[in-house]
């Protein structure tokens, strides 16, 4: 553990000792910009679909140590320097730092939003967010949705809203823990506080089903569950200053710190590629890790003379770490308008260029105009300026400040009024529905002949998850119909996504109650399982279902006669990706382009992102290769009896009695 090593001085509390001024740490120049720049990266590659960093997201953990750390060393030198906080000082700088960018975004989006249309679904979120609440209104709202696709422009705000949070409430606990225990007692609380936090991440995720629930929004957003990596930076503060540790380190300790440099990079790069932002992984322990690893990289890159410190001076990391916030700030809702599914897809790795373009020139725009200057205390000088100009001078300059102010106060003015003079419509709720409910009932074109057309039927099972949203827009946009064989114990958890689904003009299927392998429990639970699967289905779309697919293909005689008295057709498939296990969309495209023939049934999975990313490419490649996309009920239209079973046909279709489980490991 990296905190325990500067233990003993740090206890002492010899604040003489203490060379590190008190100036407030920024990124830019030190190495924390490199630590920024990790960070983000992970989250920009990520959320833009490039790479097999499907975790990427967790970078967040890696920023949120960072304002922890930036934001408690900030109070603790201020206490070394003058015994006290000025608490309405430090917030005052905290507001300049924290709030100017988001605003700028909030009012570039809303206007956006108010042109293009959607401003009704920012409403409420806008409000929240500049109350620094985003994240609590996420919860309230945001239901399974947490991911780019399903999400609102404005969701990643709720980062943004912890840290606010934080900075309000943090200083007084620390001039509280101070003033009884010192340093010590301050870290003592901070890990505590971490701790408790991933442990409730952890449990809600557990005992909420999370991911695929509907308290996934809980677990991802809340305040309470993020603390971790906020705390953690700051426990490190502790034990250090903006140069370094407040021990000396002797040549060896350095070597040391090296290699755990090393260790937390390649530790965090592994979490980026392995753990999927809103896997199980991610709420039960795999952010709070990640959180851990940032803590050691940020020890290790401040470490004097260390190697992580010189690379991560460079300016590469300068130019990166002083744009940080803006860059978080515009990748979001940037890359959610031009993601495939989005309101202006660009894809290919032109178009993925060209968000990664906007995004940076956006956040370069920002920090010059912007932050910069308010950094350096533009306004003063230019009240400065104004009061010593003389004649002309003077004239020209009143007139550009007259003329900014007007543009400025004219564009805040314009946006706010045409935010409240829109109906809000709650986002990402059920009632989202009405909006979409007008495309959701466009007549459906003249029914496919499959023995005319070489048909091919596009399955998805284990849902509704967190990305069926995603897929949902996905499939408008290419307009294609598909399957969606679901469990019962999901659609009772997101009732609101499998009404999308229904409107949406897509086959509902029952993949029974909860995945169980109907060969493996007796025939009462069997019946159970299925039955309650299609009452779930039922329950919500008011129809009732005809497709089963036994989950793992398993399925007998037995099991053909249960499906039977429920008014079941059993549908395998001859296509199967294994895109649950091999999370990479590429491999899972290939695999299905090269297996698919006339008549084929394809198994996907949109519980997985990677495969949901992965089908406006295999939807584009059957076409080139002449394939009509079909549900399930079309590739066997007038062939659908109770207890048959089939596991592909379309234009000749047979069907197959006994289908041999196609692979024991399907989930
Ligand atoms: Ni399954």
């Amino acid at each position: 553990m990296p905190l325990q090593r500067s233990e003993a001085p740090v206890v002492a509390r010899d604040r003489r000792d203490v060379a590190a001024p008190p100036a407030r740490a920024s990124t830019g120049g030190t190495p924390l910009a490199g630590v920024a720049a990790v960070g983000l990266t992970g989250i920009v590659l990520a959320h833009a679909g490039i790479g097999p960093l499907d975790g990427g997201g967790l970078g967040i953990d890696v920023l949120l140590v960072l304002a922890g750390f930036v934001v408690t060393l900030a109070l603790l030198a201020e206490i070394e320097a003058t015994g006290r906080v000025s608490l309405g000082a430090f917030y005052g700088r905290a507001l300049r730092v924290l709030g100017p960018a988001p605003a700028v975004t909030l009012v570039v989006v809303c206007g956006v939003s108010l042109v293009a249309g959607g401003a009704g679904e920012l409403k409420g979120e806008a409000l929240a967010a500049l109350g620094f609440a985003s994240n609590w209104y996420s919860v309230g709202t945001a239901g399974a949705a947490v991911t780019l696709g399903e999400a609102s422009v404005l969701q990643h705000l709720w980062a943004v809203a912890i840290v606010g949070q934080v900075v309000l409430v943090w200083p007084v606990v620390v001039i509280g823990c101070a003033r009884l225990g010192g340093w010590a007692r301050v870290r003592r609380v901070a890990l505590v506080g971490a701790v408790a936090s991933a442990l409730l991440m952890a449990v809600l995720a557990v005992t909420g089903d999370v991911p695929g629930s509907a308290a996934a929004a809980r677990v991802a957003f809340g305040t309470d569950t993020r603390l971790t990596a906020v705390l953690l930076g700051a426990a490190l503060a502790t034990a250090w200053t903006p140069s370094g540790p407040r021990s000396p380190i002797d040549p060896g300790a350095r070597r040391v710190w090296n290699a755990v440099g090393v260790l937390a990079l390649g530790g965090i790069v592994v979490a980026y590629v392995a753990v999927g932002e809103t896997s199980d992984a991610a709420f039960r322990g795999g952010s709070a890790l990640v959180a851990v690893a940032a803590v050691a990289l940020v020890a290790a890159a401040t470490v004097p003379f260390g190697r992580l410190r010189t690379v991560f001076t460079a300016p590469v990391f300068g130019w990166v770490g002083a744009r940080a916030y803006a860059i978080y700030l515009w990748h979001w809702p940037v890359l959610a308008v031009t993601e495939p599914g989005g309101r202006l897809p660009l894809g290919g790795a032109v178009g993925t260029l060209v968000r990664i373009v906007v995004v940076v020139v956006l956040a370069d725009l920002t920090h010059r105009f912007l932050e910069r200057p308010l950094r350096d205390g533009a306004v003063g000088a230019t009240i400065e300026r104004l009061r010593l100009a003389e004649g002309e001078a003077r004239a020209r300059l009143r007139r550009r400040v007259a003329m900014t102010t007007a543009v400025a106060v004219t564009v805040m003015t314009v946006v706010v009024a045409g935010m409240a003079m829109t109906p809000s419509v709650a986002s990402g709720s059920d009632e989202a529905d009405v909006e979409t409910g007008s495309e959701a009932v466009e007549p459906q074109p003249a029914p496919v002949d499959c023995a005319v057309r070489a048909c091919v039927a596009l399955t998805f099972d284990d849902g509704p998850g967190t990305h069926t949203d995603r897929l949902l827009r996905i499939l408008d946009e290419k307009d294609v119909t598909a399957t969606f064989f679901m469990l019962g114990v999901q659609v009772d958890s997101l009732p609101g996504v499998v009404r999308r689904v229904h409107e949406h003009g897509h086959e509902i299927g029952v993949h029974t109650w909860d995945h169980a392998d109907l060969l493996t429990i007796d025939l009462d639970a069997a019946e159970e399982q299925i039955r309650s699967g299609v009452e779930a289905v039922e329950a919500v779309i008011d129809e009732r279902p005809r497709l089963l697919r036994p989950p793992y293909g398993s399925t007998d005689g037995t099991i053909h006669e249960l499906a039977a008295q429920q008014g079941l057709t059993e549908i395998l498939w001859d296509v199967d990706p294994f895109d649950w296990r091999d999370r990479d969309t590429a491999t899972v495209t290939n695999r299905i382009l090269d297996g698919v023939t006339r008549g084929s049934i394809v198994l996907m999975h949109d519980t997985r992102l990677t495969t949901v990313d992965a089908v406006p490419a295999i939807i584009d490649g059957l076409r080139a290769a002449g394939f009509t996309l079909v549900p399930v009920g079309t590739l066997f239209d007038g062939l659908l009896e109770p207890g048959a079973t089939f596991s592909s046909g379309g234009h000749a279709p047979e069907p197959t009695p006994t289908v041999t489980a196609t692979s024991a490991a399907t989930p």
